[in-house]
């Protein structure tokens, strides 16, 4: 059976079928990693994936190592490679619920994210955005362009807990912290894009705070406001979504409180970033 993709919007995301994941050739891998960095989003419904068939494939992307989260165990899951991404009545905060890429602050950031829904809330909402970081660098000015391509930003692993429970982290806990090119390329596509997100960005070597704060406030502002660049993901139990975490950034909405939401994702590191 051959895979076919039916596009979310003209600029990001597929639905795709034709494929049984936990079946997937090395083949069909080749296939949804050129989709991938073509559409940025990928998504399969129906799929039947425990946590050994979801590594498998998601060891067809990126360099094909999986990224172990520091927090994955003590969020919940019983295997290093598995985070738990849970909502439920009792949370003071929904993992995602912001616009990000995920650890943008490692040296290596992850290439691909894999997320499968197991528990889905009943109210309905709690569907992800997806932005593509090309089209946002595209629409951008040349003047602006010419700016922002000699500079690179800080991305702290620690801020996402700071917006998160509004404290430090605890004492002992380390995160990564690792200064990037503002602009980038793709690791697949070549092409330029923005490389900056409200999750992990802190600020931008070489300028004033207050510079760094405004231009990084203007970019960010620039991917949120603009829909054209976006896609909105439904989800329903057994689907899984691929996302290029390189190409795209991604906003869980939690709208569905005090209702439980609970998946499970795999992710696969890339190689390291490349200046524009
Ligand atoms: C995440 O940011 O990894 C979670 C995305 C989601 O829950 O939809």
């Amino acid at each position: 059976m051959s895979i076919s993709i039916e596009k979310i919007t003209p600029v990001i995301g597929g639905e795709v079928s034709g494929i049984d994941l936990a079946m997937m050739t090395p083949e069909q891998g080749q296939e949804l990693r050129a989709a991938l960095a073509e559409r940025g989003v990928l998504v399969f419904r129906d799929q039947k994936l425990d946590h050994a068939a979801h590594k498998r494939v998601a060891m067809h992307f990126g360099t094909g190592k999986l990224h172990r989260h520091p927090l994955a165990l003590s969020a919940g899951s019983n295997d290093p490679d598995v985070l738990l991404v849970k909502a439920t009545a009792s949370s003071k905060f929904a993992a995602g619920d912001g616009w990000h890429t995920d650890v943008s602050c490692d040296l290596t950031p992850i290439a691909a994210s894999l997320l499968y829904m197991r528990e889905f809330p009943e109210c309905g909402g709690g569907d992800t955005l997806f932005a593509s970081m090309n089209e946002a660098y595209e629409l951008l000015s040349d003047p602006i362009k010419s700016l922002i391509g000699s500079l690179s930003a800080v991305h702290d692993g620690a801020l996402p807990w700071r917006q998160g429970y509004g404290r430090e982290p605890d004492a002992g806990m380390t995160f990564n912290r690792t200064v990037h090119p503002i602009v980038i390329r793709h690791p697949v596509s070549g092409k330029p894009l923005l490389w900056i997100n409200r999750g992990f960005t802190t600020r931008i070597e070489g300028l004033s705070s207050f510079e760094s704060k405004y231009l990084l406030d203007m970019l960010f502002h620039h991917i949120e406001a603009t829909p054209r660049i976006q896609c909105r993901v439904r989800w329903a139990p057994d689907t899984l979504v691929i996302w290029d975490n390189i190409g795209t950034q991604h906003h869980a909405v939690w709208d569905y409180y005090p209702h439980t939401r609970a998946a499970e994702r795999v992710s696969a590191i890339g190689g390291e970033l490349r200046a524009a």
